[in-house]
């Protein structure tokens, strides 16, 4: 294993819009959030960090921790309130936001969607239109057109199978539906809506790098040596993480969203791959669990949790890394973090994480840059505040941010390139 990163790595944090900037009123999950019961504790995201407003000074502390990248999303909701109704000054606020990662040595990684979408397009029925891929492409052409001379990085989607499930099979998120046939043509506009994305954005810069952000998990058989457990963990497997990897790869739509008719892209439409890591799931076949494609999510007995109940199982990640050499592609782990209230697992986790990764890169992983999820504790979507996913805390009553000793440490990291001995435990 190397034992350090290479000079010109990526290190960063990764944002979203709706979780750090507050005041977005204009969105699916803004009226969500109305819905009592819909987000723990009844909170609301706003203020969430008041980033919008204090975005120059966030960046200053990012610069101070060595980071040399900055992933963060554009809010839609606030680019074009209406249909076809642009706000210059939303686009202005952007394009102050890039200028100062630019000033401040931090290399944009700018993500075009990260789950909101604007009201008046989920008034439409949102990504269960059809409209909304050519809508979603005529977004893109816009930002493109007025921020694309900054942008090297566009991230088009991010987790489009994170946000199926949670939108449309567990219904947990807005719309709130609860039907694998809906989730399916959702995530069939998903991909639509990256092509479009990507051919956009090419046709205007060429030489910008366009990936997609995907959710990936390692789903493995409760036992092992049961054959039910085993399919189960084939079949979330193949939907969740091979669908829409393998439809980008081949320029078509591929089984179950082949069935909603034909469906094509250019190939390859990635030239990067955006990894976003944060666990495992253990299957249990479960008759009765239909809605859950009889599956029953379990942890390992013992295994280490964070506080949302996720086991944290860094191999994982190496066992990603190595199946994705075969994408051909650059990686760039554009998410991965842990909610962890007390700091006392994410050093560790860091750690961990960081050392699968170097062990990858060891083994032909062409890893370029790792994102940690995230800098500020932020609104977790419909966990609230509750789960403090930061190198940073923030407090959204006084906004006032604190550096936790896992901070200090990834800052080192990103300062020397270097992973410091495994503390006791570790490993
Ligand atoms: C990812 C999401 C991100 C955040 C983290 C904890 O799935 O992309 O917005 O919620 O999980």
């Amino acid at each position: 294993m190397p034992d350090r990163f290479p000079h010109g790595f990526s290190w960063g944090t990764a944002t979203a819009a709706h979780q750090v900037e507050g005041n977005n009123h204009g969105n699916d999950w803004w009226d969500w959030e109305q819905h009592p019961g819909a987000i723990r504790s009844g909170e609301r995201s706003d203020p969430a960090c008041d980033h919008f407003q204090r975005f120059q000074e966030d960046f200053d502390l990012l610069r101070s921790l060595h980071q040399n990248a900055h992933r963060f999303s554009l809010e839609w909701s606030r680019i074009e309130p209406q249909d076809g109704v642009v706000d210059r000054a939303a686009i202005e606020h952007y394009r102050q936001v890039i200028l100062a990662l630019r000033e401040r040595g931090l290399e944009p990684f700018v993500t075009i969607h990260h789950f909101t979408i604007p009201r008046w397009l989920a008034g439409m029925g949102g990504w269960a239109d059809p409209t909304s891929v050519e809508r979603f492409a005529r977004f893109v052409e816009l930002v493109v057109a007025e921020l694309g001379e900054l942008v090297s990085y566009w991230i088009t989607i991010n987790e489009p199978t994170a946000l199926v499930y949670q939108s449309y099979l567990a219904g947990e998120w807005p719309p709130g539906v609860r039907d694998f046939d809906a989730g399916a043509r959702v995530l069939s506009h998903l991909l639509k809506a990256h092509w479009q994305a990507y051919e956009r954005i090419k046709e205007r810069h060429p030489r910008a790098q366009v990936g997609l952000a995907h959710h990936l998990r390692n789903f493995d058989p409760f036992r092992a040596w049961h054959p039910l457990d085993r399919l189960v963990a084939l079949l979330y497997h193949r939907i969740f993480n091979e669908t829409l990897l393998s439809s980008l790869r081949r320029g078509y739509a591929v089984y179950p969203l082949s069935r909603l008719g034909q469906a094509s892209g250019p190939a390859p439409s990635q030239d990067f791959i955006g990894l976003n890591y944060y666990t495992r799931n253990l299957l249990r076949f479960e008759r009765r669990a239909r809605a859950e494609l009889f599956g029953q999510r379990v942890n390992r007995a013992r295994a280490p949790v964070s506080d949302q109940g996720l086991e944290i199982y860094p191999h994982g990640l190496y066992r990603w890394l190595l199946a994705l050499r075969r994408e051909r592609l650059p990686v760039y782990i554009t998410e991965n973090g842990v909610a962890d209230a007390t700091d006392t697992l994410r050093p560790v986790f860091l750690l961990d994480h960081l050392r699968a990764t170097l062990r990858a890169m060891g083994r032909g992983s062409p890893v370029r840059g790792y994102f940690h999820w995230t800098c500020f504790d932020n609104f977790e979507w419909a966990e609230g505040y509750g789960l403090k996913f930061g190198l940073a805390s923030c407090d959204p009553s006084t906004q006032a941010r604190r550096l936790r000793s896992s901070g200090r440490l990834y800052a080192e990291i990103c300062r020397t390139g270097v992973l410091p001995d495994p503390p006791a435990g570790g490993g």
